[in-house]
Parts: structure tokens; C-alpha cells; sequence
């Protein structure tokens, strides 16, 4: 949930350290903090906030020093606050740590520091018990006294160290959270995401777990949990630097909702063959694997549950085999039924969500065949899968999640397709036509797009709602939790996502006259039954924001407001009816002056339970 970044080189590392921080501010925003080595001594600055608040606290200091490590924080242990904020100094303060994840055994770490050392905490955090550990180890040689450290540490965790009289030398070590070295010229990086580095590198080694990485200017060495070398493939990254820029937009949530019909396009038109049939790259699943299916499982957190949930619907109709989703938090907790014959389906944008990750874990211990739809390539999820499909989406920065949904969704109909193809349950020429639809719908959505005025407009009138209903039916129920969490997370609006049919069983105790409903009635073959539903919270003096398909000027009667999505098959209405939603969300989070691309109490990767 946390940013890290280091520099090893002759140039300013603060300077590099800062940039890179301001790219992975979406990781966490409490708080962020530097340390240097100068001088054969650390020097530290750290400050609650977000790096505006660092750069005040830094003002005119050059910091000058080719060696440093920085954070920027999201809060677990201990309240955002200077002393919290990291990196954190051994009690002689010469050791600096900056720490992503979480030290299990931390409070039986700080009693034996405590007791058998006499160290005094200076915060409340469990990092710090990292920097105190490595600090009774260090007698002059950092690699060892990390080592130790490490072996008294439980927990999922990068850290990266400096030591004040080791003028050129970081030492990181990653378990259960990402960490990637960046290869310079002279010069050496350590981050814990790809975008912090993109201006600088685009050479980097994707470190794995339980190994250790030592930078200095001229080298990264990498060594296992037994201290042996190991060398690494040299991964080249494709992201291009703009890629993490606003580029000219107010914010990365607007460009990233722009950038979908790009995303959509590449995620589509790079998987077919030359004959137009789906070539599913990363996959190596056989004809027979998929007739040996007999359950799939699709687990995942947030925005891609909700993709999961259109997934089912699609893979279930397509492929003829029966679908369940779950969120990852409980599926690795129930004891799941799951066997060799089970595909477990994990989507994940950052590929380290901690409950995905665990959930994947647990299925294939089970015996189950994983599959992952990721958008970060060589994250954790994609390395622990069998197979990996890409979702191409290029980096997400916004913490609310918009074009990764929607190239996710693209991936449930491509895997679906391929499997119901495969298995002889759609015809040929279904297929076909399947695939031309979804290849239109990049520039379906690039024409709706232009309609962004009209949204803008409607939230200037309705962003002072204070609780907003969001229901459908079918495909558009699963829609409606991703409009409603959407809304939640970046407007502090209460909203809330019901299937329509369920509204009367309860929910519609809640309707007031003058409350806000959101409904979604692109189903041709339910449109009669949301008709119903649109009714009874009219009948209770509900405000009706209707979203519908071009053509349906007859839902205008029933509806204070429609929004139109183009003509297209019922199926995959999901891709362009989320888009208004997405930007209804944008346009009445900014009326209401919130801090878009970093919500209140979220962060981008949540890598923790
Ligand atoms: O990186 P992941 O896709 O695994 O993240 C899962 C959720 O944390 C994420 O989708 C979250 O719900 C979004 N911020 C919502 O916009």
C-alpha cells in the first residue's frame, strides 16, 4: 500500500527520490519522507501528508548526496504523523528503512529490543522494529546485519536500507510485496512500482520473493534466502513515461476513462489470429483442459470483483459451466470446494492485492488450475499463475479504478468466447459476430465520449445528493455496484447498488421523495421488468437517472434524465454503460471539491489483509 524508492548514483537521489515518490503517490498519501546518506551521516526529512508537504519541509536543503531511500505511506500501524512516517533510523541513526507490508511478530520484536537491548521506540509503527533490528545486527557489513534481521522477521515486506557509513549501498529485500530493481548507467534504482522509474530506466530485474538485492552505482547483485548469487533476465518494460503523466487532464481518473477505447483496442485486436478466432496468449490451456472443467471460480477485490461478476454471466452463457465469484477475503477463509478439475479465474489490476494473492494461493494448493487476468506484468498474481492473461490497460495511477474494469471485462469475454468455442457450445458464426461486435466497441465508446458535456452538466445538478441508488437487472446489476462503489469512493456519497428485482424486498424502505436512482436499462429481453422497478421508486417520488441504449427515447417518460450508450448486442452493453457512470462519478466528486485520483483512506494496491 506504501511507495518506495531509492537511488544509488552520482546525481541528486533526492531529487530522483521526490520525482519518483510523486509517481507513486497514488500508493499511499499519509505521510512521506527521505533519507540520505551524507557525509558519514543519514540525514532524514519526513513529514505527515503528501510530498507537497515533504518538499515544504526539504525547501532549499540539496540534501546533497548520491545515496537514498524514500516512502510515501499508507497508515496500518500507527496514525499518519511525522514520527510514523518512514524511513525510520536505528536508535544510533545509522540505519535508515523504509518498509512496504507488514512485520507480523513486530509487537514480539519490540518487547525483545525493548528488554534485552534497552532500544527506545520512537513510533508506533511495526516498520521501525526493522531499522532497530538491522541496527543491533550492523558491525560494518549491511548485507549481513539485514540477513539476520530478516530471519527474525515474520510477515509480507520490501525494505529498503541504507547505512550512514556506506556512502554507495542500498540493500533491499522483498517478501510477499513487489519490488523491482532499475538498471542505469553508473547509477542503480530500487522502487517498489514500474512508473516511479519510467522516466529514468525501462531496464529493470523483477526481484522475487525472499531474495535479497544489493545496489551500488556500478551493480545489482541478487542473492537468495542462502546468500547464493542468482542472475535474472533483464525485463524490458513497454510503458512509456507519458503513460504516468496527466498529460494535459485535470486528473488521471479523466485521462484513465479517456484512455479506455485505447485500452479496449489492444486488449482485443492483439489475440486474434489472422482467420479472426481468439489466439488467448499466456494460455495454454487445451481443448481437453477445458472440457475438464467442471466448476470455475473467479475471485477478486473491489472494481474487479465486479468484473468477475459480468465474467460469470459471459463465461456461463458462452462456455456452459457453471460460474461462481467470490471476493477474495472470504474465498480463502471458507474452505471452498475446489479440486483438480476447477479453474480458479484470479483478476487483479496491480497483480498484489494481498487477499487475491492469498485466495490464489489456497486454490492451488487444492489442485486447482489458475489463470489470471492481471494488467501489471510481472506482478505477483501473474508469477504465482499458471497462465496469465494481460488486460493491456498500460499503468493505472487513480486510485479509482476505471480503464483496468473495462479491458477486465474485455478479458471475460475473449476467455469465454475461447472456451465456448473450444467446447463446441456457440456456433462459428455466433463467434464471429461476437468478436466484430466487441471490435466495434473501442469506437462505439470514443463516439459517447463526445457526451462527457452532457454528464458534466447533470452533476453540477445533482452532486449534492446525499445518498444515491444505483439498480439494473441481469448484466446491469453487476454494472450498478461498480457505478455505486465508483461514486462512494471518490465523492464520499452514500450509495448504494441492489439487484432491482430485490429493491421491493427491503431496499425500498429507503426511498424518499427527491432520492437518487441511478437506473441501468440496457437489457433489451428485462427492459419490461426494469420498467416495473423504474415505477415503483418514481411511485415513491425517487429522482430517476435512467441509462439506456440509443433508440429508447421511451424511457425518457419514465426517467427525470437519460443518458444513452450506443446500440449494441445486449451482452456486452457492461463495457460502454459503465463509462457514464465512471464519469458521473469524476464530474460530482470535483463539483463537491474532493481529492480525486487520492481518495480519503484508500490507496491504489491494497497489500495488506
Ligand atoms: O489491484 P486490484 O485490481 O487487485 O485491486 C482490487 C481493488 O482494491 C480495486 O479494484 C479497488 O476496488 C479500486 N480502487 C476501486 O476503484
Amino acid at each position: 500500500m506504501c511507495g518506495i524508492v531509492g537511488y544509488v548514483g552520482s546525481d541528486n537521489a533526492k531529487e530522483i527520490i521526490i520525482d519518483g515518490l510523486k509517481r507513486l503517490e497514488y500508493r499511499g498519501y499519509d505521510s512521506a519522507g527521505v533519507a540520505v546518506v551524507q557525509d558519514g551521516k543519514i540525514l532524514l526529512k519526513k513529514h505527515v501528508g503528501g510530498i507537497a508537504n515533504l518538499e515544504n519541509l526539504i525547501g532549499d536543503d540539496p540534501m546533497a548526496s548520491g545515496t537514498g531511500i524514500g516512502h510515501t505511506r499508507w497508515a496500518t500501524h500507527g496514525a499518519p504523523s511525522d514520527v510514523n512516517a518512514h524511513p525510520h533510523l536505528s536508535a544510533d541513526e545509522q540505519i535508515a528503512v523504509v518498509h512496504n507490508g507488514i512485520i507480523e511478530n513486530y509487537v514480539e520484536l519490540r518487547k525483545m529490543l525493548t528488554e534485552q537491548h534497552g532500544i527506545r521506540f520512537r513510533s508506533e509503527t511495526d516498520s521501525e522494529v526493522i531499522a532497530q533490528l538491522i541496527g543491533i545486527h550492523y558491525e560494518g557489513n549491511l548485507e549481513d546485519a539485514v540477513y539476520k534481521a530478516v530471519a527474525q522477521m515474520r510477515g509480507a515486506y520490501a525494505i529498503s536500507v541504507i547505512a550512514a557509513d556506506q556512502p554507495e549501498k542500498i540493500v533491499a529485500v522483498r517478501k510477499d510485496a513487489p519490488l523491482i530493481a532499475g538498471l542505469g548507467k553508473g547509477c542503480n534504482f530500487i522502487a517498489s512500482d514500474i512508473p516511479a522509474l519510467l522516466k529514468y530506466v525501462k531496464e529493470i530485474y523483477l526481484i522475487e520473493n525472499n531474495e535479497t538485492v544489493v545496489l551500488t552505482p556500478d551493480s545489482v547483485k541478487i542473492y537468495d534466502d542462502e546468500r547464493n548469487e542468482v542472475s535474472r533476465d533483464v525485463f524490458h518494460v513497454t510503458w512509456d513515461a507519458d503513460a504516468a503523466e496527466k498529460e494535459g487532464y485535470e486528473h488521471f481518473m479523466l485521462k484513465e476513462i479517456y484512455e479506455q477505447p485505447k485500452g479496449l483496442h489492444e486488449t482485443i485486436s492483439r489475440r486474434l489470429n489472422e482467420d479472426g478466432t481468439i489466439k488467448l496468449d499466456g494460455i495454454s490451456m487445451t481443448r481437453e483442459d477445458i472440457e475438464g472443467f467442471n466448476k470455475i471460480y473467479i475471485v477478486a477485490c473491489g472494481t474487479a470483483y465486479h468484473a468477475g461478476l459480468v465474467g460469470k454471466y459471459i463465461i456461463e452463457k458462452l462456455a456452459k459451466v457453471p460460474v461462481e465469484v467470490d471476493v477474495a477475503s472470504e474465498f480463502r477463509y471458507r474452505d471452498p470446494y475446489v479440486d483438480d478439475k476447477t479453474l480458479f479465474i484470479a483478476i487483479s489490476q496491480s497483480g498484489e492485492t494481498l487477499d487475491t494473492l492469498a485466495a490464489l494461493r489456497e486454490a492451488k494448493r487444492k489442485g486447482a488450475r489458475v489463470l489470471s487476468v492481471v494488467n501489471v506484468v510481472g506482478s505477483s498474481v501473474a508469477r504465482e499463475s499458471d497462465d496469465v492473461f494481460y488486460t493491456w490497460a498500460g499503468p493505472e495511477i487513480a486510485v479509482a479504478s476505471t480503464k483496468a474494469y473495462t479491458t477486465q471485462l474485455m478479458c471475460m469475454y475473449l476467455i469465454g468466447l475461447y472456451m465456448g468455442y473450444e467446447k463446441g457450445t456457440i456456433t462459428r458464426e455466433y463467434y464471429d459476430q461476437f468478436i466484430a461486435d466487441l471490435m466495434d466497441v473501442s469506437g462505439k465508446l470514443e463516439a459517447s465520449l463526445k457526451n462527457a458535456g452532457i454528464i458534466e452538466g447533470l452533476s453540477r445538478m445533482l452532486y449534492n445528493k446525499e445518498q444515491v441508488f444505483f439498480i439494473g437487472r441481469g448484466l446491469d446489476s453487476s454494472v450498478s455496484y461498480e457505478g455505486s462503489l465508483k461514486l462512494k469512493e471518490i465523492s464520499y456519497i452514500n450509495s448504494f447498488a441492489i439487484a432491482a428485482g430485490e429493491l421491493k424486498h427491503g431496499t425500498i424502505a429507503l426511498i424518499e421523495p427527491g432520492t437518487l436512482v441511478v437506473t441501468l436499462a440496457t437489457q433489451d429481453f428485462l427492459y419490461e421488468k426494469m420498467l416495473s422497478n423504474i415505477q415503483e421508486v418514481k411511485a415513491r417520488g425517487a429522482h430517476v437517472l435512467s441509462i439506456a441504449k440509443e433508440g429508447n427515447t421511451e424511457i425518457e417518460t419514465h426517467s427525470n434524465e437519460v443518458l444513452y450508450i450506443p446500440a449494441c448486442r445486449d451482452e456486452i452493453t457492461p463495457l460502454l454503460s459503465v463509462v457514464p457512470l465512471q464519469l458521473f462519478a469524476y464530474y460530482v466528486a470535483r463539483e463537491r471539491g474532493c481529492n480525486i485520483d487520492k481518495p480519503k483512506n484508500l490507496a491504489k494496491s491494497v497489500t495488506v489483509e
